[in-house]
């Protein structure tokens, strides 16, 4: 997910220049391959509703990239469209599933284009990512973040919000990244950061402004902000604990929405 998004430029093509902050959750969807005569893909899951078993689905054009025909399952636990790279990672997790399989160490031509987030997710690991997102720089570990995760069951399409930004550039992160020395200073220095596509999201689904209000509100929360175009929203929280007892608290007031405490590296 995006801790920051600073939108700094847009390219000929359309494609924005993004400045990001990317971070890890220890909740994901699960992806497994095996080989097979032909082809096939499996959706299960509590998330899988809506979510194509076909060629549309790029855990699907992942693996077409590969000549070993496989049977792929892909168990959804987070929301399609929802702006925490779950597709992304799916694609990369059957990229390197996929190279496991078959001992092809490098990736195949056309890993890049399965989407501009795929790279970052290769490396499971914080990074700043730049330029469209082909370039990731690890951070190194991040002090430990405890987060709630709320999404309202809204699919965002990433283009319309693009489209509604007012400024293609804003300005980037400083240049050098601090030394997070702890949880604290991290937390305050993100604060200082933004979305910069937070307004955008909100006028292509106004219930955002709703979300982050109510994760503003919970107690102990240190910020609330959207990741990637929305609409899930995340806050911060100095413990796990204030993390979960957050995450009920607001399940409760909002049983229709998506709500989950998450560890974030
Ligand atoms: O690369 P991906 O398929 O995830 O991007 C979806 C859409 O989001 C693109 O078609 C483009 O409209 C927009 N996008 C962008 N700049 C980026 C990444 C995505 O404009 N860096």
């Amino acid at each position: 997910m995006n801790l920051t998004l600073h939108v700094t430029g847009q390219r000929k093509d359309g494609y924005h220049l993004l400045d990001s902050l990317v971070a890890f959750a220890d909740v994901g969807d699960r992806v497994s391959v095996m080989a097979a005569d032909k082809l096939s893909l499996d959706v299960t899951g509590p998330m899988s509703d809506g979510v194509p078993a076909d060629a549309t689905n790029l855990v699907w054009r992942a693996a077409e990239l590969f000549d070993q025909p496989v049977a792929i399952t892909l168990s959804k636990h987070l929301p399609a469209a929802s702006g925490i790279g779950g597709g992304s990672s799916d694609a990369a997790a059957t990229l390197l599933a996929m190279s496991d399989l078959t001992g092809e160490r490098t990736l195949p031509e056309g890993a890049a284009q399965l989407g501009a987030d795929v790279r970052v997710c290769l490396t499971r690991q914080a990074a700043r990512m730049s330029g469209i997102g082909e370039i990731v720089e690890p951070v190194g570990p991040l002090p430990q973040l405890h987060a709630v995760l709320a999404n309202p069951r809204v699919e965002v399409p990433t283009p319309a919000v693009f489209k509604a930004l007012a400024s293609k550039t804003n300005a980037p992160m400083p240049r050098k990244l601090p030394k997070w020395q702890g949880t604290k200073q991290l937390i305050d220095w993100l604060a200082a950061q933004r979305n910069d596509l937070e307004d955008p999201a909100m006028q292509v689904a106004p219930v955002i402004v709703d979300v982050l209000a109510a994760l503003t509100t919970l107690p102990d929360a240190r910020l609330a902000r959207m990741s990637g175009s929305g609409a899930t929203c995340f806050a911060l929280f100095a413990s796990r604990e204030a993390a979960n007892a957050a995450a009920a608290t607001l399940a409760e007031v909002h049983p229709d929405w998506w709500v989950v405490p998450a560890t974030l590296t």
